[in-house]
């Protein structure tokens, strides 16, 4: 059996809950945090025989209380080898029309709770001369797509983050590393995903089309456990080799035409694929 400790944020549901559920199942003691905890109650009635290796704690990564928290925490009880900074949602919205409190509270929980949670263990791990640190990205932390800078902009930030944080805290032993995945079937489509509107908008036609592209792409989301097997398998590892691990139908593909193909026609392509041949609205 495996007795590392694993911080996971996010833990209520999606891929946080399921990758506690894989983990404890796997002898990993699991810190669950969720900013509720009254949400605590699917993921310990799936748990099982399993109970006993996970403890719940409370942890809204935006809140500097609830880091305080985090930190006491981690004073009492020591030792912590890998933290999953997986808390997160998805905000929606043309750029001219999402409202800079909007962008700032995206970034306040994609971003900025992972700078302070991250903050919050770091000592720890240095102490210890070893740790892993798992960000959870998106393929939009490489890919920018129509109607959700606000999201794109704090997962490419975290991109940017993550890079120098490997590169810093690698000569301590601690390996930083980011999965970026592609669209999977959890709450972050319905109760975690948040969407600007504005009646009237000069955006409407293109809102629509994006709303219609997500409405059909519903049936082909992936399955979140498979991510949840990607984070057990980057747990077991010695050491995180990548900085990136991609992770989903299309997502290879999509990053490696983005990269070879010409600006104009990558563009093109996203455009056309929403709007058609009207490439003006
Ligand atoms: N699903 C996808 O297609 C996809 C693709 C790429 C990346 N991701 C990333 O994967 C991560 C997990 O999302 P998911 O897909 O599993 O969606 P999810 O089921 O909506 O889970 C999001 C989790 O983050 C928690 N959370 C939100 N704000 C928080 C805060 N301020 N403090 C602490 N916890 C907070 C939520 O808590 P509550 O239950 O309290 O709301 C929930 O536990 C996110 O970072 C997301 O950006 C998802």
């Amino acid at each position: 059996m495996n007795e590392k400790t694993v911080l996971i944020t996010g833990a209520s549901s999606g891929f946080g809950m399921l990758a506690s559920l894989r983990l404890a199942a796997e002898g990993y003691r699991v810190i669950a945090s969720m900013r509720n905890t009254e949400k605590q109650t699917d993921l310990f009635r799936m748990l099982g025989e399993h109970k006993e290796r996970v403890t719940v704690l409370e942890l809204d990564v935006t809140s500097p209380e609830s880091i305080d928290g985090l930190k006491e925490y981690l004073k009492e009880t020591g030792r912590i080898d890998i933290l999953i900074n997986n808390a997160g949602f998805a905000f929606g919205g043309f750029g001219e029309e999402v409202t800079v409190i909007d962008y700032k509270s995206q970034f306040e929980t994609n971003f900025f709770g992972v700078i302070a949670v991250t903050q919050a263990v770091l000592p720890h791990m240095r102490k210890q001369r070893s740790g892993k640190i798992i960000n959870m990205s998106s393929i939009s932390g490489l890919i920018g797509f129509p109607g959700i800078s606000p999201y794109a902009a704090s997962k490419h930030a975290l991109e940017g983050y993550s890079e120098s944080l490997r590169l810093e805290v690698k000569p301590f032993g601690i390996d930083v590393a980011l999965i970026e995945p592609g669209s999977f079937s959890t709450n972050i489509w319905t109760t975690g995903r948040k969407v600007s509107s504005i009646e009237d908008s000069p955006y409407l036609v293109y809102m629509n089309a994006i709303e219609n592209e997500l409405e059909q792409g519903k049936e082909k989301l992936g399955n979140p456990a498979d991510v949840a097997e990607l984070i057990v398998k980057l747990c077991s590892k010695d050491s995180l080799t990548k900085l990136r691990y991609p992770a989903g139908k299309g997502v290879r593909i999509s990053l490696f035409l983005k990269r070879i193909l010409p600006w104009r026609m990558w563009e093109s392509i996203l455009i056309g694929k929403l709007l058609g041949k009207k490439t003006e609205l």
